[in-house]
């Protein structure tokens, strides 16, 4: 379907209102529903599941330490908007088709509030999963002020209920953020940028089955419907618009930039527009801002940037992608500089309301990097790919499928050092949940040689993090023929938790491992 580009406004997610805010407890109620509703002006209307009935869900405003209650409910239909395949893991022909629970992206919390996997709820939490605990998640928000994200993570069907709409943000404010005269108010705007296909009568399009030419003997056959190794769309939505335009003064904006696709990276760049200075990462901001003419950013990551439009009066600026698809070894024929390579449009084209007061302060934050000393442990943990028992890609953490035994168990309170060797082609952007990580490095070495013998020989010097990279992150491009090295001390929580590759294909099939946070031993 062609869709003509930058005819709808760029919509702004409603800040969510709480049932109650008492002295030390606000408390929240939201329902996963579905809904109709109008993606693009020339599209029919598309059914959808939402947060409170809409895409994206709300945005979450709350402070630092605060105290926050949500009861997540499930009030979605019993059948599945989109194809369920049977064979990956949690997702079996014995479970409830439609299953949710609710991971807040980046946050400390204990681990009965994590949105386990295997913690889902079906219809009025008719039925429940293996690990689920209780109805109402806690979040104590003990964290720097940053950009979370909420978003579905059953086992099993991450990829189809994240795809169906199950995504929202979530922002945690401080001190240290207020007291700085960065844009707000209208000149802050969350940017959650997603893909998706639809059919001509405005439904969505997921794949039913995997090209031939991925599987290891493309004549095999294959369960129906089958997982495919990744999902790319055709058109790029921004807050849940095909490509959307916004107004803007010419003046400084905030924007809090969220990738929530399934699979596809973007390499943001302002057409013939003003530089990015990005102010914060997944884990809040960075120490001082860093100008960059280009931000790669992976499915979860964030980014927060500021733009000054102030010299672009009345001139129309496209944002635009040039990231290959699966990230980057895909063909970049695939990327259609005309479709996939574009955004959205910001049209300086407002007078200005008032004098623009903010600034792009020269130092943002503090940032305590964390010492490789006293390291209580340091794994190698690879990243690979295979085929499952149908011949079909299957990727994996440390070789491993979901259901073995756990075998990352961090001591609560220490710091390790995680290694991770990619042994793909691919970029994968691996998450790890409860803490917030600092990257070390990454350092190139011989593929060949590790899978032949399980030695690494580097082939270059290490690299730093980039000036961008340098604050706190919860998801890490973990590059192809590199080991990343991040480092994090585990806690506060002791309790079963996940790590993970976010493409959201990867995830369920089976690139996900449970990790445990283990007591002292007195
Ligand atoms: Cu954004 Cu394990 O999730
Ligand atoms: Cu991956």
């Amino acid at each position: 379907m062609k869709l003509t580009k930058f005819v709808d406004p760029l919509p702004i997610p409603k800040i969510i209102k709480p049932i109650y805010k008492k002295k030390d407890v606000t408390r929240y109620t939201v329902k996963m529903k579905q809904f109709y509703t109008s993606l693009h002006r020339d599209l029919p209307r598309t059914k959808l599941w939402g947060f409170n009935g809409s895409y994206p869900g709300p945005t979450f405003e709350v402070h630092r330490s605060e105290n926050v209650h949500v009861l997540w409910e499930n009030k979605l239909p019993l059948k599945h908007l989109l194809p369920i395949d049977t064979t990956i893991h949690g997702a079996g022909v014995k479970v409830p088709k439609v299953r949710t629970v609710v991971h807040l992206h980046g946050a400390r919390v204990r681990s009965s509030s994590d949105g386990y996997p295997e913690s889902w709820f079906t219809r009025d939490f008719a039925t429940t999963g293996p690990q689920f605990k209780n109805r109402i998640y806690r979040y104590t928000n003990n964290q720097r002020a940053t950009s979370l994200w909420y978003h579905d993570h059953t086992m099993g069907i991450t990829r189809l209920n994240l795809y169906a709409g199950l995504a929202g943000l979530y922002l945690i404010r401080d001190k240290v953020e207020d007291a700085l005269p960065l844009p707000k108010g209208p000149y802050e705007i969350p940017l959650i940028i997603s893909d998706r296909t639809f059919k001509s009568d405005g439904s969505l399009f997921y794949p039913k089955r995997p090209d031939r030419s991925s599987l290891k003997n493309p004549k095999a056959k294959i369960p129906f419907p089958s997982v495919v190794p990744e999902f790319f769309g055709e058109t790029i939505l921004v807050n849940g618009k095909v490509w959307p335009y916004l107004n803007v003064e010419p003046r400084k904006y905030r924007f809090r930039i969220l990738n929530s696709s399934n699979a596809r990276f973007y390499n943001l760049k302002l057409k013939s527009g003003p530089t990015f200075y990005q102010i914060g990462s997944d884990g809040g901001l960075l120490e001082k801002p860093v100008k960059l003419n280009q931000i790669l950013i992976a499915p979860a990551e964030r980014v927060d940037v500021i733009v000054d439009f102030s010299k672009m009066a009345g001139k129309t600026i496209t944002l635009t992608n040039n990231a290959s698809a699966p990230y980057p070894s895909g063909d970049p024929a695939n990327l259609d500089p005309n479709t996939t390579g574009i955004v959205m449009q910001f049209r300086v084209k407002v007078p200005l309301k008032g004098k623009d007061t903010s600034k792009i302060p020269a130092v943002l934050s503090d940032i305590v990097k964390l010492s490789t000393k006293n390291v209580r442990k340091i794994r190698n943990l690879t990243l690979d790919e295979t085929y499952d028992e149908y011949g079909r890609l299957l990727q994996l953490v440390t070789n491993r499928m979901w259901d073995d035994p756990v075998t990352e168990k961090p001591v609560v309170g220490t710091k390790e050092i995680w290694k991770l060797i990619n042994l793909t082609m691919d970029t994968h952007p691996i998450h790890v949940h409860l803490i917030q990580f600092q990257i070390l490095q990454r350092r190139p070495f011989d593929v060949n040689h590790y899978k032949k013998t399980k030695k690494i020989r580097f082939t270059g010097p290490p690299q730093k993090p980039t000036p961008n990279e340098r604050g706190f992150k919860d998801t890490v491009r973990a590059k192809p023929g590199h080991i990343t090295q991040i480092i994090a001390r585990f806690g506060p929580y002791t309790g079963q938790y996940v790590w993970h590759c976010h493409m959201a294909e990867h995830e369920d099939h089976d690139m996900m491992r449970p990790y445990r946070v283990v007591p002292k031993k007195k």
